[in-house]
């Protein structure tokens, strides 16, 4: 596997040799927003997707002088340059590196871009996809600003590492009343009294590209979907859940909190969608 190649303020280098400063806000506050994409062939997949939403986190946090689309610009050099096809690009800006700390907006801080590209191995997830997995269900212990994709991820890291202990893939977040939220890294649907469903666009989930892709899926494969609440105690009827990200894509789930999804195999919408996908990242590439 070729080593993962990064840019970091334009400089492209080995991800390896990166170093930033320990002042770093992104490093001593999470003071900083990020973007996963995935890249297929070279090319990455729902591009203008992730830059509007990357443009949004920017904003939301008032992260001000970064030209997006020089990051852009850099992103593209730095697949090229490494002569990647099926790869990930992780892209984060922080609020940059001032002295002293302090929690209030230094004035003069330029912010820190940092991008590298990694070769991406889909073989477990492509397996992963045929079969199904598990999750369990954790505390949703986020705060109210779920929009923004944030690098503050503790409570994510928290309910997935809950998941990797009980054997489980992901885990999916319930707010005190027992409403359903999103996943600790991924967005999901299910399918009850023959709707497919997914949770609102609000402040507890990120807007996810993928569930925006699959939202229009829904029309080229016929499906009609509805947003709406799932609670935690009415899991056990429905008849398909699946997970969406951007590396997962559409990631059936065949077991919730050891419990199975219907049958305990992935249902018959969840396989429309999926090769509504594959169809559509096959066209993108012709
Ligand atoms: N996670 N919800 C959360 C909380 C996420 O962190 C993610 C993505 C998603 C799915 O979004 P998308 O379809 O845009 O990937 C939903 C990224 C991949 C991560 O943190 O690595």
């Amino acid at each position: 596997m070729p080593a993962a190649l990064a840019n970091i303020n334009g400089q492209t280098m080995p991800l390896i040799d990166v170093k930033v400063s320990a002042l770093d806000r992104g490093f001593l506050f999470g003071d900083g927003v990020y973007e996963v994409l995935r890249v297929y062939c070279g090319k990455p997949w729902m591009e203008p997707e992730h830059f509007d939403r990357l443009i949004r986190s920017l904003a939301l946090i008032r992260i001000g002088g970064v030209d997006v689309d020089r990051l852009r610009r850099r992103m593209h050099k730095t697949i090229a340059a490494g002569g990647f096809g099926d790869c990930v690009v992780y892209m984060q800006v922080t609020r940059g590196a001032v002295y002293p700390r302090r929690h209030a907006f230094p004035a003069d801080a330029a912010p820190t871009e940092l991008l590298w590209v990694e070769d991406y191995d889909d073989t477990k997830t492509a397996q992963q996809r045929q079969v199904g997995v598990s999750v369990i269900s954790q505390p949703d212990l986020r705060w109210q600003r779920c929009g923004i994709k944030s690098t503050n991820l503790l409570a994510n890291v928290l309910a997935n590492q809950a998941a990797a202990e009980a054997g489980a893939a992901e885990a999916i977040l319930y707010l005190p009343d027992g409403t359903l939220t999103e996943a600790s890294h991924s967005s999901f649907f299910w399918v009850t009294h023959g709707n497919l469903c997914t949770t609102p666009h609000d402040a507890n989930i990120l807007p996810g590209i993928t569930r925006i892709e699959v939202l229009r899926l829904t029309e080229r494969a016929g499906v009609t979907v509805r947003e709406c609440f799932l609670k935690r105690d009415d899991v056990a009827a429905v008849a398909e859940f699946f997970l969406t990200g951007t590396t997962s894509e559409v990631l059936p789930v065949t077991r919730i909190d050891g419990r199975p999804v219907a049958n305990g195999h992935p249902g018959p919408v969840t396989r429309k969608l999926q090769a509504a996908h594959a169809e559509a990242v096959a066209e993108f590439l012709r």
